[in-house]
C-alpha cells in the first residue's frame, strides 16, 4: 500500500504563481488591512467592500496558473496517497491535478448563503451585494474569516494523525488552529518544511528543512521521498 503523505500548504505555495503572501505585505492583503476584508467584523461593517474585494481576487485567480510546486505535488499521487490540507483559498492545487484537498479557510470559487445552508460554485465570476439563494437568504464569499470557526480543522487533524510522512510548505505557521496541526503528527513521523523564510514556530527535530521556494523545494523533497516509495 502507498504511504500516506499529508501536505499542509499556505500562501507561499502560490507565491511563484504570482499571488502575494500575507505577512510579507505588512499585514496587508492586496492593499487592504486584513481585518477589513478577512474578518467577520469587517464583513458586518462593510459587506459591499468585502464582496468587491473577493470579486477582484476571483478575477486575479483566473489570470494565474499552478507553479512547478503544485504540479510536482500532483505528480506525487503516482507513488503516494497524497492528502493536501491547504490554508489557501485559490484553486491552484486542483488545477495542477491534486485530487484530495481540504480547504481549511474556504474557497474563492464558491459562495454561500449567510446561514451556511447553500453553497454555490461561482467560478471566477462576480457576486453582487443584492444576490440571494433561492430561499432569499443573502450570499457571501465561501471564506473562513478571522473570528469564525474552522469547520474542517477536525478532519485535517485526523489526516495529520494518520500521516506516514508530513510536509509543510509556504506557511508562516502563525495563524491558529491551522498552525497547531504540526503538533498532531505522530512522534517520529518523517517531516519536511519547505520555506525560504523563517517560520513562527519551533519545529520538532524530525523535520528536514528545505530553505527554498515551493518550486525547487518540492522537487528536492520528491528526490528524498524516493526512499519511502512502496513498490
Ligand atoms: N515558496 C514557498 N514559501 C514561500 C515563498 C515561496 N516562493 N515565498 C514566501 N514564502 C513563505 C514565507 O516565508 C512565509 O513563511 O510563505 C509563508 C507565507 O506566510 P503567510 O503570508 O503568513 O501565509 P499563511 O501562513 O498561509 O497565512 C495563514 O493567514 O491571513 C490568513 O487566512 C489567511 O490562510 C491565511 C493564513
Amino acid at each position: 500500500m502507498k504511504k500516506k503523505l499529508v501536505v499542509l500548504t499556505g500562501a507561499g505555495m502560490s507565491a511563484e504563481s504570482g499571488l502575494r503572501t500575507f505577512r510579507d505585505s505588512d499585514g496587508l492583503w492586496e492593499e487592504h488591512d486584513v481585518m477589513e476584508v478577512a474578518s467577520i467584523e469587517g464583513w458586518h461593517r462593510n459587506p459591499k467592500l468585502v464582496i468587491e474585494f473577493y470579486n477582484q481576487r476571483r478575477r486575479q485567480l483566473a489570470t494565474v496558473s499552478p507553479n512547478r510546486g503544485h504540479v510536482v505535488l500532483a505528480e506525487l499521487e503516482r507513488d503516494f496517497d497524497v492528502q493536501i490540507v491547504t490554508q489557501n483559498v485559490d484553486d491552484l492545487h486542483e488545477r495542477a491535478g491534486s485530487t484530495n484537498i481540504v480547504h481549511l479557510h474556504g474557497e474563492l470559487t464558491k459562495i454561500r448563503s449567510v446561514d451556511g445552508a447553500t453553497v454555490i460554485d461561482i467560478g471566477y465570476g462576480d457576486l453582487t451585494p443584492e444576490q440571494t439563494d433561492d430561499r432569499g437568504v443573502p450570499l457571501r464569499p465561501h471564506i473562513v474569516w478571522f473570528g469564525e470557526a474552522v469547520p474542517l480543522i477536525e478532519m485535517a487533524d485526523r489526516l495529520v494523525r494518520e500521516a506516514d510522512i508530513f510536509a509543510v510548505i509556504g506557511t508562516s505557521l502563525v495563524v491558529y488552529p491551522a498552525a497547531g496541526l504540526v503538533n498532531s503528527m505522530r512522534p517520529g513521523t518523517p517531516a519536511f518544511l519547505i520555506d525560504p523564510g523563517e517560520v513562527g514556530m519551533r519545529l520538532p527535530s524530525n523535520f528536514t528543512v528545505i530553505r527554498e521556494g515551493a518550486g525547487s523545494g518540492v522537487e528536492k523533497m520528491r528526490d528524498r521521498l524516493s526512499a519511502y516509495v512502496v513498490r
